[in-house]
């Protein structure tokens, strides 16, 4: 089954708990949040004060992605924020492992990030020690961008990578999903589908993520 995690990052920011809430009845699967602090990206979103109050409107996982530099220095602020997972960008992690150790330390599931251009070779060794890879398939800092083509082989070169490993981490996609990819990505190996604009930006979120549910777990 194929999970899908709404972003955040394109819902009404005014009423986040109540979109949250939304979604969840909707059929979300996880809650993904975007934190960008504006040196990592061109962006600058929330931090861990808003996702512990956003905690309170969802039993959904957290599924927190880091695009921050530093990220070492605000692990256990977001562990304690309520994270479920904590994923944090291999371009921004000097001591990648360490920090991999840390998310896991606090109790959290530990997510690995790669920049489209960046080469699946780049986390090679790291792979036995993750629960989830992150494949950007937008260069990250904003919502509705499109998506990139050559990230499906990149995707596909991944899973099966991943499906050597005894652990089976979760490969998870995100950015420019949209009804009409997303059945070609589930297909590529993804396991979790992030999309903000797909769902955020339609008027009947029941509807949406019932349609990029079933086309993601056609075969
Ligand atoms: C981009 C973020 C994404 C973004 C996806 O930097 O990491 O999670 O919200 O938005 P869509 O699905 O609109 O491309
Ligand atoms: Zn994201």
């Amino acid at each position: 089954m194929k999970l899908i995690a709404p972003s955040i990052l394109s819902a009404d920011g005014g009423r986040l708990g109540l979109e949250i809430s939304a979604v969840e009845k909707a059929g979300a699967d996880w809650i993904h949040v975007d934190v960008m602090d504006g040196h990592f990206v061109p962006n600058i979103t929330m931090g861990p004060a808003i996702i512990a109050a956003l905690r309170k409107t969802t039993r959904l996982p957290f599924d927190v992605h880091l695009m921050i530099k530093n990220p070492d220095n605000y692990i256990e602020a977001f562990a304690t924020a309520g994270a479920d997972y904590i994923t944090v960008h291999v371009e921004a992690a000097r001591h990648l492992h360490r920090t991999v150790e840390l998310i896991k330390k606090a109790g959290k599931k530990a997510g690995v990030s790669l920049n489209p251009a960046t080469p699946l070779s780049s986390i090679e060794e790291i792979l036995p020690d993750i629960d989830l890879l992150l494949i950007m398939s937008v260069n990250p800092g904003f919502g509705g961008q499109q998506f990139i083509k050559n990230a499906l082989t990149k995707i596909k070169r991944a899973s099966s990578m991943l499906a050597q490993l005894p652990q089976k981490p979760l490969l998870e996609v995100d950015g420019g999903i949209t009804l009409s990819n997303i059945s070609a990505i589930a297909q590529a190996g993804a396991d979790v589908l992030v999309a903000g604009a797909a769902v955020f930006g339609t008027d009947n979120y029941s509807q949406t993520i019932a349609a990029l549910k079933a086309a993601a777990n056609k075969t």
